[in-house]
């Protein structure tokens, strides 16, 4: 009764309804579902990287990751010259791609927030974590790889999309290779559902979109938990992600003086490559930082 009664609770959420009109009982439960705003960086309100960050190894396996990184190093070994071997990973969660990637690159992982870190962490005690907006973070150091896996997801906006392609520039050596993997891009969305979970935790992922003309869609979760008595509790999750077009995501990175390929595959996702030149606009060589 309480699962089916949980369940109301988040469509109620998904519907708009108040929770004034709930019976007196759902009250007791903590103030789980609720609808975030729409904002142009809502990832600070998103719950999975913040309250529920501890369960970020119940929700995601390191395994899913395995394919997928697999065939970014394929990506790098075909791009890059001689084979890199620094990397730093902007918005890194919980460390699941850096854990299959650390065996081959000295790692730097970065993200906004300590929770998440801290799972990383446990994780990868090897690779060196710091916390930072992947928008405006300045380490003075460069990098032969920058990878920006799905957090690239997280901007919803022209201008922070940029600032994360410029952060990305201003870390990779001359000569270096910035890779960014979106979930989607305008021309490859689907919407549909999907389901997951481990242990204590099981989640349906609903992805849609509201609005076919902005740059936006919706990933809404439904997370059931489970405690150590065997009670679940249901929490509605709310993600607004970011939708650009190829073209637009190539016009971006060429704005920001990365040289951009987009690399299609039927397979993985659509990935976009920049290589920071060796020389500047001006014609002089520029100098390697590290
Ligand atoms: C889907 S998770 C990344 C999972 C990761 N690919 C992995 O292997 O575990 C997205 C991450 O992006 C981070 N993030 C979103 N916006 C950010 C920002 N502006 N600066 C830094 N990190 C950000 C979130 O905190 C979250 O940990």
């Amino acid at each position: 009764m309480a699962f089916v009664e949980s369940l109301e609770l988040f469509w109620r959420g998904c519907m708009g309804i108040e929770r004034s009109d709930s019976p007196a009982w759902l009250s007791s439960w903590p103030s789980d579902v609720s609808l975030s705003s729409r904002s142009s960086h809502a990832v600070q309100a998103v719950k999975l990287y913040h309250e529920l960050a501890e369960w970020w190894p119940e929700f995601s396996d390191p395994k899913e990751y395995r394919r997928d990184t697999a065939h970014f190093r394929r990506v790098l070994r075909k791009w890059t010259g001689p084979a890199p071997l620094t990397m730093l990973e902007l918005g890194s969660g919980g460390g699941n791609s850096a854990f299959h990637l650390k065996a081959h690159f000295a790692m730097t992982l970065v993200d906004l927030s300590p929770r998440m870190l801290s799972v990383s962490r446990k994780l990868n005690s090897e690779c060196e974590h710091i916390k930072g907006d992947i928008r405006t973070l300045r380490l003075g150091r460069t990098f032969d790889v920058v990878f920006v896996h799905d957090a690239i997801c997280h901007m919803t906006t022209e201008p922070d999309l940029r600032a994360v392609m410029q952060t990305a520039y201003e870390h990779c050596r001359p000569g270096g290779v910035a890779l960014f993997v979106p979930d989607y891009v305008r021309e490859t969305f689907v919407a549909g559902t999907d389901h997951g979970g481990a242990g204590r935790l099981r989640f349906l992922q609903w992805v849609f979109d509201p609005d076919p003309t902005d740059n936006t869609y919706l990933v809404d979760f439904a997370i059931l938990l489970r405690n150590q008595e065997g009670e679940a509790r249901v929490v509605h999750d709310r993600h607004v992600q970011g939708l650009f077009p190829r073209a637009r995501w190539l016009q971006l990175l060429r704005e920001v003086g990365l040289k951009a390929v987009l690399i299609k595959d039927d397979e993985v996702r659509d990935l976009f490559l920049g290589r920071r030149p060796l020389q500047t606009p001006n014609g002089a060589k520029q100098k390697k930082i590290s």
